[in-house]
């Protein structure tokens, strides 16, 4: 009895590692897209075609087609851990090609106003390091598998920052009714800040801006950034200022919050279409 029951466990780990042969169909690429809330994905979680839900430790994981891509979309929840959680499950089940984080921020940079894009050329997290009498000073993390020491900015992949510079040439982002009047969205290339802290301070802004040289500050970025760096996967934060990380940050991210998902949603949606664009034309 038990050796019918090894023979079939080998046969069925046979079965499983059977490697692809020349000629053989390659699964089609994914590419995997989360933001924290809800409303940072649900534009792009209705636009899917053939859309399928799966869930993994609870969390739902939504496939389908955007543009001609696969894709697989995820609401990873506020904050870093929970951004590292759903990361960790993502890169482990679907084996994404590439990761792209959407949403919105707050504006660090005196130039940009809510409605307005920052696509990450780096990422860091704010809020990590030594607390000394002089203050918070940063350094980068540790893998837990190396221990070897992180950057302090993980940097953007080369190729998903050029396509995401082709969208941001093609979009036509909605007007926002800001306090500086009605104002059409601009997009530019930046430095993100991460940490766990929803920042409504201009001394907490200015502390961030002039340290980092930081554009924009959010909650997930940088941890996705980081799980994606220590497992080699491609990765690219976009995000769309909500508020200006000042006193009326809170009450700013609720009016402005939904729209500005939307304008990073389109530029995803967009940068994604490119994706799946390339993949059509492989032979
Ligand atoms: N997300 C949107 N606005 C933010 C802010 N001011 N601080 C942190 N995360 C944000």
């Amino acid at each position: 009895m038990t050796r019918f029951v090894l023979l079939f466990a080998l046969q069925l780990a046979c079965l499983i590692s059977v490697p692809l042969h020349a000629g053989e169909e390659q699964p089609a690429p994914v590419t995997a897209i989360l933001g924290a809330m809800e409303v940072e994905i649900s534009i792009l979680t209705k636009a899917l075609t053939e859309p399928a839900e799966q869930s993994v430790q609870q969390l739902k994981f939504t496939r389908g087609m955007l543009g001609g891509r696969r894709v697989v979309i995820a609401r990873t929840g506020v904050g870093k851990v929970n951004a590292a959680i759903v990361a960790t499950l993502l890169l482990e089940h679907f084996k994404p090609s590439e990761v792209l984080f959407t949403g919105i921020a707050g504006s660090l940079n005196p130039n940009m106003h809510p409605g307005d894009i920052v696509i990450a050329e780096k990422t860091a997290q704010h809020d990590f390091g030594d607390f000394t009498a002089q203050g918070l000073q940063s350094k980068g993390t540790r893998s837990p598998v190396t221990w070897k020491r992180n950057p302090l900015f993980f940097e953007a992949d080369k190729r998903l920052l050029a396509l995401a510079h082709v969208s941001a040439g093609r979009l036509k982002l909605q007007a926002l009714p800001t306090s500086e009047g009605e104002r059409t969205p601009k997009i530019l290339r930046g430095v993100v800040v991460t940490g766990d802290v929803f920042v409504a301070d201009g001394g907490k802004k200015g502390e961030l801006h002039k340290t980092f040289s930081a554009d924009a500050v959010e909650m997930e970025g940088a941890a996705v950034a980081q799980v994606c760096y220590q497992q080699n996967v491609p990765c690219l934060v976009i995000r769309c200022m909500s508020d200006v990380a000042d006193a009326n940050a809170l009450k700013d991210a609720r009016s402005f919050g939904p729209a500005a998902a939307e304008n990073s949603a389109r530029l995803i949606q967009d940068l994604v279409a490119q994706l799946g664009d390339e993949a059509g034309k492989k032979p």
